[in-house]
């Protein structure tokens, strides 16, 4: 047998065993949902330095002083969230609760997991579909449909004439001065508290589960990255997806869409 094949059966009998599953994510998961991931090489952040346009105040000043930039940056944030669709990675997560109960945490905002049919996921990062307002309390949700229009109205705005103020009204539907003050995406951008009550919840599963899988996080990002150490000091079996971040007590360097199918296999044979 291989060492993939004994990982597989290993890692298979963990889960089967286990009562509660908590399944950590980050970008690497959607990757073959063709959502780009912040720090491998071409990622995100190398194009658009998260000094620059992952804060609030960032954003601000960007809209007065190059606001077809901040219009490249949402363009390419934002197009391929409003186009995706799970994965097989995506939905081997969502079927593992067919067998377990699982929880899902996840740093991503592109509301997949749900796609994909995860019922119980707790979103630390926040999500591109909800608005808050500037206390952080909900007004609406948003739907891929909504966030594909702003993705329109972007493209429009670029090229037209009087192209700040088209831009300032592409993305009014999600952020913008409204009768109840200023209203914006739920999302934890650098120097936020984490969104809540996702995060403190998220922390009870990483104490309290059997098995924690991680999958597709380069896990530098804190307080984020201390769910794995949490799950691991409570007594969790740690399982690691990832094709080069090693990590867990059993490392499956390979890709999402490729390795979970299997591990559900491994662990629930049809
Ligand atoms: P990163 O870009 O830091 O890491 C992505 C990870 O995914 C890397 O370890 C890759 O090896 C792995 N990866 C790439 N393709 C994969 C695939 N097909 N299957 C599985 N894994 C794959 O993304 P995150 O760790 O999610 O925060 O980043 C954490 C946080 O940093 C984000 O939530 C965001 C960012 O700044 C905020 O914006 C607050």
């Amino acid at each position: 047998m291989s060492g993939f094949s004994e990982q597989l059966e290993t890692a298979g009998r963990w889960i089967r065993s286990a009562e509660r599953i908590g399944v950590f994510t980050g970008a690497g998961i959607s990757a073959e949902s063709g959502i780009a991931t912040f720090r491998d090489a071409g990622g995100f952040w190398q194009k658009y330095p998260p000094e620059e346009f992952a804060t609030w105040d960032g954003i601000l000043h960007l809209s007065a002083t190059n606001p077809n930039l901040l219009a490249d940056f949402l363009l390419e944030l934002l197009e391929p969230i409003a186009e995706a669709e799970p994965n097989p990675g995506h939905r081997a997560i969502a079927a593992l609760e067919q067998h377990r109960r699982v929880t899902v945490m996840t740093q991503n905002v592109d509301a997949l997991h749900q796609d994909a049919g995860s019922r119980e996921v707790k979103e630390i990062h926040g999500t591109f579909f909800e608005i808050v307002n500037s206390s952080g309390e909900r007004l609406r949700t948003v739907t891929r449909a909504e966030l594909l229009d702003v993705v329109e109205s972007l493209r429009k705005a670029k090229e037209s004439f009087f192209r700040r103020i088209n831009l300032a009204s592409a993305v009014r539907p999600m952020l913008g001065l409204g009768t109840h003050g200023f209203y914006r995406p739920n999302l934890v951008l650098f120097g936020d508290g984490m969104n809540e009550p996702d995060w403190t919840e998220s922390l009870d599963v990483a104490q309290n589960c059997d098995v924690f899988l991680t999958v597709g996080t380069s896990g530098l990002v804190l307080p984020a990255a201390m769910l794995p150490h949490e799950a691991a000091s409570s007594g969790a079996k740690c399982i690691a997806v990832d094709p080069s971040e090693e990590s867990g007590d059993l490392w499956f360097p390979g890709t999402a869409g490729e390795v979970l199918p299997r591990l559900l296999e491994a662990a629930f044979p049809n």
